[in-house]
């Protein structure tokens, strides 16, 4: 969408993932959607050191609305127990920070946890949005005929537009309709919304983000040319700081999230990441090939002996034209000791004939020098991890 926003993937924090749909706030004080959560992490982004590795959304997810919407406006009314305060004194709290505001909406009757939708009163909510400052929309799908997303997303657009606020345009109608095999019109994506989010939901497991890994792989052809500043593929979340991913997968994540050039919406509890975790999360070189300004997707290109070869064209770029690229080698294996494999320029595609810089993206201690075309490249990658570099060309 090609409203000056979300040149780079969006970086931020929301609530979805780890937080769910949990409503006790008696029970579980810390953890239940209310101003007090978004409040809470807002804070923490700033003083965490979030917001200065490039952090900036604060994202309200689903269970933020009260039941019904008010009786004589039929304005959109956020839950009162939950959030006392309204929701202009919560984003005012985000902005003072310095950080974005991001609200969720279902295009449907009904959002995916029951709350009211916007369908029957789209030009009202998004108004609505605009009066409460909202900077990014994620709109989701749930009770709603799948055959009017594809008119009905881009105006629900239009209407946020005219509002004349600028609002980051998250859709998840390809999701919806690639789940009823339907094949989504990616230049119609491209034109009105600035994300999508393609395929399932993620969940805290390294299961679960192999099978993204693997659907967003098996699928590259169709679904990385349409990839790029301003409109961008969504994987969905980060899971680092929470349950189910050990320390080597952690790093996975963010190293593919980085070739993906996917946005990168954290969803934990900020309060409680490790700090070996919060590193991975702020590494400022992993954070910078995802923010490559070029813009452009990576790909999974070569399988060898259950090791897997990620690669991405950044910049610097040559005058000869060649790209520098991030390369990161996967391990599917679980057969203990790190695993080494030699590959040579060819299998990974690097033609520069004045060969690469190569930088370790996890180990500035590791010192690998330079990389010419004819040499081969050796890495030794731990069970379900991964190894990432930068291939500067010279
Ligand atoms: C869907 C979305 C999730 C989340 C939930 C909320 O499943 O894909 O990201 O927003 O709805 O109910």
């Amino acid at each position: 969408l090609d409203n000056g926003l979300a040149l780079k993937p969006p970086m931020g924090w929301m609530s979805w993932e780890r937080f769910r749909c949990i409503t006790d706030c008696q029970l579980y004080p810390d953890e239940c959607i209310s101003e007090n959560l978004f409040r809470r992490h807002a804070d923490l982004l700033v003083s965490e050191g979030y917001a200065d590795a490039g952090y900036e959304y604060i994202i309200i997810d689903d269970c933020w609305l009260e039941k019904d919407r008010d009786n004589r406006t039929q304005k959109l009314v956020p839950d009162k127990k939950r959030f006392p305060s309204g929701l202009n004194a919560l984003s005012d709290h985000i902005h003072n920070k310095g950080l974005k505001f991001g609200l969720y909406q279902d295009y449907g009757t009904n959002t995916c946890a029951g709350y009211p939708g916007v369908i029957k009163h789209m030009k009202l909510d998004a108004q609505t949005f605009a009066e409460w400052d909202v900077d990014y929309v994620k709109l989701d799908g749930c009770y709603a005929n799948i055959s009017d997303m594809a008119t009905g997303y881009p105006e629900f657009g239009r209407l946020l537009n005219e509002t004349g606020r600028p609002m980051v345009y998250s859709c998840s109608w390809p999701a919806y309709q690639e789940e009823a095999g339907e094949m989504p019109d990616y230049e119609s994506l491209k034109k009105h919304c600035n994300l999508w989010r393609n395929w399932d939901d993620i969940d805290d497991s390294l299961e679960s983000l192999m099978q993204i890994m693997d659907y967003f792989a098996k699928n590259q052809d169709r679904i990385q040319p349409h990839g790029g500043p301003g409109h961008w593929n969504d994987p969905d979340m980060l899971l680092l700081g929470n349950y189910g991913l050990s320390y080597d997968q952690s790093k996975l994540q963010m190293a593919i999230w980085a070739i993906m050039a996917a946005p990168l919406i954290m969803s934990n509890d900020l309060a409680a990441v490790r700090p070996e975790i919060k590193d991975i999360l702020q590494n400022r070189e992993v954070i910078a090939v995802n923010q490559d300004e070029l813009g452009i997707q990576g790909l999974r290109v070569l399988t060898r002996n259950q090791i897997e070869v990620w690669r991405r064209p950044i910049t610097p770029v040559t005058k000869s034209g060649h790209h520098s690229y991030a390369v990161a080698f996967v391990s599917r294996r679980d057969d203990g000791a790190p695993y080494r494999i030699p590959f040579t320029a060819k299998d990974l595609k690097l033609t520069n004939p004045k060969g690469y810089r190569v930088q370790d993206l996890y180990d500035a201690s590791n010192k690998l020098g330079v990389f010419q075309s004819e040499s081969q490249f050796i890495t030794r990658v731990n069970p379900n991890g991964v190894t990432f570099y930068k291939f500067t060309a010279l």
